[in-house]
Order: C-alpha cells, then sequence, then structure tokens
C-alpha cells in the first residue's frame, strides 16, 4: 500500500521558517520520518511538496488512478483553494482514505486560518501536534489500509 504524503506551499522551507510556530525540523527530516513511520505500517510513504495548486491537484487526481492513500498538508492553500478541495473529493470518492493535517492549530491562530475547504471531503483532520501530526495520519492510514 502507497501513501502520497502531500505538502503544499511554503512546506519546503520547514526547518527555519518560523520555527517558534512550525519547529526546527526541515522538510527533508520529515520526509525521512515519514518513510520510517510508514514502513512500520507496511506502508510505502511517497513525500512531496509543491508551491504550485495545480501541481497539488495533478497529484491528488494521480492518486486517484493509482489507488495511492493520501496524507495532505495543504499549507495556506487549506483556507481558500477549491479546486484542491474538489481534487480531495475525488480521493474519499474513490474510497481512498484521505488526512488533512497541520503542524499547528489553525483554530488558534488567525481568524483566517479557522476556515478549511478541504475538512468536508477529509476522511478525518489532525492539527496542532507538530511532525507527531504526519506520525498520527500514517497510524490511522496503517490501521484502516
Ligand atoms: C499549516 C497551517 C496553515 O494555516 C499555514 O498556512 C501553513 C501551515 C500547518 O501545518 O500548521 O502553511 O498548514
Amino acid at each position: 500500500t502507497t501513501v502520497l504524503v502531500a505538502n503544499g506551499p511554503n512546506l519546503g522551507r520547514l526547518g527555519s521558517r518560523e520555527p517558534e510556530k512550525y519547529g526546527t525540523t526541515t522538510f527533508d527530516e520529515i520526509a525521512a520520518l515519514c518513510m520510517q513511520w510508514g514502513s512500520e505500517h507496511g506502508l510505502e510513504a511517497v513525500v512531496r511538496q509543491t508551491d504550485d495548486e495545480a501541481e497539488l491537484v495533478h497529484w491528488m487526481h494521480r492518486a486517484v488512478d493509482d489507488g495511492w492513500h493520501v496524507v495532505l498538508n495543504p499549507a495556506a492553500f487549506t483556507h481558500y483553494e477549491y479546486a484542491l478541495r474538489d481534487a480531495c473529493a475525488l480521493v474519499t470518492g474513490a474510497g481512498l482514505t484521505l488526512m488533512e493535517i497541520h503542524l499547528t492549530n489553525p483554530h488558534a491562530r488567525e481568524e483566517f486560518r479557522h476556515t478549511s475547504v478541504i475538512s468536508g471531503v477529509a476522511t478525518g483532520v489532525i492539527a496542532g501536534l507538530g511532525v507527531d501530526s504526519y506520525r498520527l495520519a500514517l497510524d490511522a492510514i496503517g490501521s484502516r489500509a
């Protein structure tokens, strides 16, 4: 079973990006951890990051075609990107698990972060636990797959 761990804009800067909010673990370190955590459940984690809306939408289409479950940190796209929402609806509509995750708890931050256009079509949401949000999402997929 393969899981796409897809990351949206600015997450490639993790490690140096606002470390007081997002921690000091780098994106490459998160990628390595996800591969390790996935393998503990017999999952192959494919970890990617893009700043491009179209690329994320395309990855959701490919996940449907290839039967991959998805862990998605949509980053700022969470709050307004309807095309990504519609693409995520295709993933869960196909019977695949899609876990929306966030390092921080968006509800404890600025007002504009309180809305997620993704949550309504996600299987589940994990937020506020730092890098552990990724681990728990992989645990969830491992126990469902
Ligand atoms: C985030 C929260 C978003 O509001 C923000 O735009 C991000 C990261 C998180 O992981 O906490 O880029 O998705």
